[in-house]
């Protein structure tokens, strides 16, 4: 990989059945993986959770991965392994030109998410310099509270954008893809060591309870769902067309059905997991007040007020942890700038360069506001939400109604019980998802239209 000729013949190859990037499962489950896994998962999950209730958030988020997620997931696997083109393509050709309407939302949302993402993504970095140059302060709320706020938090978003997009610029993806493949694990040991050790600490109960234990009213509060639904799509990288893109470099014989599901259980894994650490130590820690006067905190308060705790050590596993989350978030936002990259691409037919650049100066263009304005920031996620909730609500709509033989797309490199779901997956993608979907639609409106209020 990483030659950028050979690069340039694959995009133009775009149409044509050898466009395959995947030589096998494993990169491709890489990317799709790493994509996936990212502040999604470590950020934005715990802030989402405390905001809007707690344990029914939770539970909701995990039933929704599970029985939307995983179907949607193969739904946008179908279109880009079908079509082999990036989402504004792919629709135009199997659906008609009408339909790659959904295809540029996918592109303008990943635009938007990539412009604030990178700001967050640049706190991160910075805490993994500051704690192995200084240590982590001893004060993790007044220290957020500068971390996010000022002009360095520009700096450090700057130079995150200027990393993605020399990445996807001269195409070396692959390399970073491959680097994640010890480095996930590495955090991901790194969190579960963490929850461990959260279990120990005096006064960690009332954390679990909060994380775990949902009321009954809450779960049925339809705001707790729609919010919990868009957790699961952000954090599945779905409703925009990042898997789709993924799956148009995928061969026939690949298991989609069963990639979905690895693809799925891996990052509600890491997100989980990394409730059980940070619930517990606001807790046990007495973080909640700082916690509350910034939700947006939860993850860099939370956790960096625990390696305090641990002394020595926790120097040592905090740097770690905010170098492999730094990766993480690496991985994700090249999925995001991919989209927004092939889409140019392959629809305006430029070169790969010129378009990965001019994106990436407008998406750190843009970034500016949220890395000067945390109630922009805030605004932002809640927008980009609801357009990933459309998003995936056209997805299901195209697949169920409107592709031509999805079920045969799903069948091929499929077998056993993961070939006989799938008459039943379509029929869920059909009659469930639409009007499931269209309900966190509505919802979301609400929640978003009065965030906006809220703030300005
Ligand atoms: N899923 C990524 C994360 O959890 C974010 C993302 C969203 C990436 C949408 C691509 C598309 O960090």
């Amino acid at each position: 990989m990483g030659d950028p000729i050979q690069d340039e013949v694959r995009k133009h190859q775009a149409e044509s059945i050898q466009r395959e990037l995947f030589g096998t499962r494993l990169g491709f489950v890489l990317a799709a993986v790493g994509s996936a896994v990212g502040l999604g998962n470590m950020w934005r999950f715990p802030y989402r959770a405390s905001e809007s209730g707690g344990a029914a958030f939770v539970l909701l988020y995990v039933a929704l991965t599970l029985v939307v997620g995983i179907p949607l997931m193969l739904c946008e696997f179908s279109i880009g392994r079908r079509s082999r083109l990036s989402p504004v393509g792919a629709f135009k050709k199997e659906g008609g030109k009408a339909w790659s309407l959904v295809g540029f939302l996918g592109v303008l949302t990943g635009f938007l998410i990539l412009s604030y993402y990178a700001v967050i993504a640049g706190w991160v970095v910075r805490y993994a310099i500051e704690g192995l140059l200084t240590g982590f302060a001893a004060d993790p709320g007044a220290h957020f509270e500068m971390v996010s706020t000022g002009w360095v938090p520009v700096v450090y978003h700057l130079m995150f954008m200027a990393i993605t997009t020399v990445i996807v610029m001269v195409g070396v993806e692959k390399g970073i893809e491959r680097a994640s493949l010890i480095l996930m694990p590495v955090l991901f040991f790194i969190v579960l060591g963490l929850a461990v050790w959260a279990f120990t600490l005096p006064g960690s109960a009332d954390g679990y309870a909060f994380y775990l234990t949902p009321s009954f009213e809450e779960l049925l509060d339809p705001t707790t769902f729609a919010e919990a639904a868009g957790q699961a799509f952000f954090s599945l990288s779905l409703g925009m067309g990042a898997m789709l893109t993924f799956a148009s470099y995928l061969s026939r014989h690949e298991n989609l059905n069963r990639e979905a599901a690895t693809v799925a259980f891996s990052d509600f894994g890491v997100a989980f997991t990394a409730g059980l650490v940070v619930f517990p130590v606001i807790a046990a820690l007495g973080l909640q007040s700082q916690v509350s006067s910034s939700t947006v905190g939860a993850l860099f308060i939370a956790l960096p007020g625990a390696f305090v705790e641990m002394g020595g050590l926790g120097r040592v596993v905090g740097v770690l942890f905010f170098f492999a989350l730094t990766v993480g978030a690496l991985t994700s936002a090249l999925s995001l700038l991919e989209v927004v990259t092939a889409s140019m691409i392959d629809e305006f037919r430029i070169r790969r360069r010129p378009a990965a650049i001019g994106a990436g100066i407008v998406i750190a263009l843009v970034g500016l506001l949220p890395a000067t304005n945390l109630d922009a920031l805030g605004v932002m996620d809640r927008i980009t939400e609801w357009f990933l909730a459309v998003g995936a609500l056209l997805i299901a709509i195209f697949v169920g109604w409107r592709m031509k033989d999805p079920a045969q797309e799903m069948l091929d490199g499929a077998s056993g019980f993961f070939a006989k779901v799938v008459p039943a997956v379509l029929f869920f993608v059909r009659f469930v998802m639409p009007p499931v979907i269209a309900y966190v639609v509505y919802y979301s409106t609400t929640g978003m239209i009065d965030t906006i209020r809220q703030t300005f």
